[in-house]
């Protein structure tokens, strides 16, 4: 079968390579699955240039932990699918419920091996049946980015109808941020350094708009919109540079939702925090109930990711790119 591998001590975007691997069979209690997309996420260029957590892959890996496909075949033991079944992979496979700890956090696409393959075999216990009305495309979105942006909001956040959502940018997570943040009745501030971008972000609900280029202070922006208020949830994707205004946009009781390192370099002075008695809540994905819950909330609203552009399978290098450059509003996926 095809697959793509990042190669052992791959430090850039040449380590990725296509490759060839013999279809793998399902043993006791798992599951084949015949991959149909799969979706990137920003953590994907930090694996191939040997950046994520842990550094340089130690063995040839099968890169990204997001996709989707149909179950082609079950091993013994298998009762939580079938055979046709239309499925996504857990983004940490034995993650299943409750808080995180150590034992937990093996996910797909490193340490693991990723579903950029024709054919995966998972545990059972590491598959989630898709919303009946999306496509595979649309499905291969939700692992990573779709169930960060709802713990960030809906389990961790407990958001409630009236409050208002702080999204940073226009990527992955934001725009299902956005997206989850309208579902819950919420008012969603988005900011943006594209004019274009924001103006999609509009008819998908938007409320408020920021160029964060045209205002650097756009935590000043934010006070401004709120009336002095501030916000009661922000999707914090930016990092060292970007938290200490989002700690400035923050109500009284707030949280900043800690999700992303896209800057690396900052000045955060977190007084800001207590004084609002707000707080920082780190959110690493999420757990298969989580996975679960979303999905029926997405079943429910008949709500579907927004991807932006689907590559085929032999123009990986472009998609890795085409995020690279910023170029993406939602998601950017592969078919498989
Ligand atoms: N903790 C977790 O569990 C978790 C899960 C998923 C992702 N993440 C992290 O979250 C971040 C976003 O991931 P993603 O997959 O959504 O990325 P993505 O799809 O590549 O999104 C990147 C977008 O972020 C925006 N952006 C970049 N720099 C910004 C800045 N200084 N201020 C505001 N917005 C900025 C840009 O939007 P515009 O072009 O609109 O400006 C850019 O297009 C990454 O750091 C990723 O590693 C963490």
């Amino acid at each position: 079968m095809k697959v793509y591998e990042i190669k052992t001590g791959s430090t850039s975007l040449s380590g990725l390579q296509p490759a060839e691997r013999p279809i793998p069979a399902p043993g006791h209690g798992q599951v084949q699955i015949r991959v149909r997309a799969a979706s990137l996420n920003y953590r994907d260029q930090a694996v191939v240039t040997g950046r994520y957590f842990g550094g340089v892959v130690q063995r040839d890996t099968i890169p990204l932990s997001d996709g989707a496909g149909e179950v082609s075949a079950i091993g013994p033991g298998v009762t939580r699918v079938k055979v046709g079944d239309r499925v996504a992979g857990a983004f940490f496979q034995v993650w299943i419920d409750g808080r995180p700890d150590r034992s937990n956090f093996a996910a797909l696409g490193s340490p693991l091996d990723g579903m950029l393959a024709e054919y995966v075999v998972l545990d059972q216990e590491g598959v989630v049946l898709l919303p009946e009305h999306l496509s595979f495309e649309e499905g291969a979105c939700l692992p990573c980015a779709g169930v960060t942006a709802w713990n960030a909001l809906a389990e961790s956040g407990r958001i409630r109808p009236g409050d208002t959502v702080l999204v940073l940018g226009t990527g992955g997570v934001s725009i299902f941020g956005l997206q989850f943040a309208k579902l819950h009745g919420a008012r969603v501030i988005v900011t943006s350094a594209s004019d274009a971008k924001l103006v999609r972000a509009k008819t998908l609900g938007a409320d408020e708009l920021i160029n964060y280029v045209e205002y650097p202070e756009w935590h000043e922006e934010v006070m401004r919109l709120t009336g002095g208020r501030g916000v009661d949830n922000v999707i914090e994707v930016g990092g060292a540079g970007t938290l200490s205004r989002s700690i400035q946009s923050l109500g009284f009781g707030g949280q900043v939702s800690l999700i992303g390192v896209l800057t690396r370099e900052g000045d955060t002075n977190p007084h800001g925090l207590m004084m609002k008695g707000a707080r920082i809540q780190g959110i690493f994905v999420g757990n298969r109930a989580m996975f679960e819950n979303m999905n029926r909330a997405i079943a429910a609203n008949r709500m579907r990711p927004v991807v932006d552009k689907v590559f085929p399978f032999d123009a990986v290098h472009d998609a890795f790119n085409y995020e690279l450059e910023k170029k993406h509003f939602g998601k950017i996926v592969i078919s498989v």
